[in-house]
C-alpha cells in the first residue's frame, strides 16, 4: 500500500499564515499525534484504519512545517507503553511503518527533510530497524528540517539510558563526576544537540504529556486542540504557532 506517492493527502486547507505577520515561529515543534483510534470508531472503522488516515496527515504536515521553516519537528508515533495494545493493532502499525519508511526515503527528499528516529530501535525487527538505518543515512547530508520520529519511544526509559551511559562513562574515566550538568544531561538523550521544543501541541483534546519529552520540555508552551489526528490540517498548525506566538515565555523569570 503507498501512503505517499499516489495517496498523498492533500486535501487540507491552505495555509492561512501571512508571511509578514510578525509571528514569532517556534524552532522545535513537537507533536503527538493522538486520537487515531477514536477517529476511525466514530467511523464504525476498525482503529488501524484511523492509523492509516493519521499517516497522511504526519506526511501533510511535516512537510508544511518544512514548508513554512521550522527547524525541527519531533512526532511521537509509537510509545514504549504503546506494546500494550491488541496484537493486531500493533501489527499493522509495525506494517504502516514498514511501508511508510520505504516510500520515505524518496518523498522526504524534495524537501530536503533530514530524517533521524528517537527511541530503542533494537525492539523493532531487523528488517524495520534496517529501513530506520537506511533513511537516517540517506538523509543525514541534507540541510533542511531535522525531522525525529519517536518510535519505541518513553522519555522515562530515554533518561534512564542517559543515566547509565553517563554511570558507565564516570567507570570508565571519560567523564567524572564533576562534569554531570544539564548541558551534559541533555547531551546523553537521544535529541542530543538540537535545541528543546518551544511548542508541543497535542490534538485531541487529552491534557497529557504521555511520557514525551519530559526532560527537554521543562520549558516547552503545550497546546491542546480539539481535533482528533487525523482531522488536523494546516491551518490547525497556523492556529497553535499563532497561539505559541503570543505567550509570553519567561523560563522561570519575570
Ligand atoms: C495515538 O492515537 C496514535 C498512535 C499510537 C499511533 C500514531 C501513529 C501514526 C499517526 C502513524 C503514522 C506515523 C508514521 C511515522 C508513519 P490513539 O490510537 O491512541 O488514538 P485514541 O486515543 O483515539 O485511541
Amino acid at each position: 500500500m503507498a501512503i505517499f506517492g499516489k495517496n498523498k493527502k492533500e486535501s487540507s486547507a491552505p495555509s492561512q499564515l501571512p508571511a509578514d505577520e510578525g509571528l514569532i515561529l517556534p524552532v522545535h515543534v513537537g507533536i503527538i499525534m493522538d486520537g487515531n483510534g477514536r477517529w476511525a470508531k466514530k467511523r464504525g472503522l476498525p482503529r488501524k484504519a484511523g492509523h492509516r488516515e493519521g499517516a497522511k496527515t504526519f506526511r501533510t504536515i511535516t512537510r508544511y512545517c518544512s514548508e513554512i521553516g521550522i527547524k525541527y519537528l519531533t512526532v511521537y508515533a509509537f510509545s514504549t507503553e504503546n506494546w500494550k495494545r491488541p496484537e493486531d493493532e500493533v501489527g499493522a502499525l509495525m506494517g504502516l511503518f514498514k511501508s511508510y519508511l520505504k516510500e520515505a526515503i524518496e518523498d522526504f527528499k524534495d524537501d530536503d527533510i533530514i530524517v533521524r528516529f528517537i527511541g530503542d530501535k533494537s525492539g523493532f525487527s531487523p528488517e524495520l530497524q534496517e529501513l530506520m538505518a537506511e533513511n537516517e543515512e540517506s538523509s543525514a547530508h541534507r540541510d533542511g528540517m531535522v525531522l525525529n520520529i519517536a518510535m519505541n519511544y518513553g522519555s522515562r526509559d530515554e533518561i534512564v539510558r542517559a543515566v547509565k551511559n553517563i554511570s558507565a562513562d564516570v567507570k570508565l574515566g571519560k567523564i567524572s563526576v564533576e562534569d554531570i550538568g544539564e548541558q551534559l544531561v541533555s547531551d546523553y538523550l537521544y535529541t542530543a544537540g538540537q535545541p528543546d521544543p518551544d511548542l508541543i501541541i497535542r490534538p485531541s483534546g487529552e491534557y497529557r504529556i504521555s511520557n514525551f519529552m519530559l526532560w527537554q520540555s521543562a520549558y516547552t508552551e503545550f497546546v491542546i486542540m480539539n481535533k482528533l489526528w487525523p482531522d488536523f490540517q494546516k491551518s490547525d498548525l497556523d492556529e497553535a504557532v499563532r497561539i505559541y506566538s503570543q505567550r509570553n515565555r519567561r523560563y522561570g523569570g519575570v
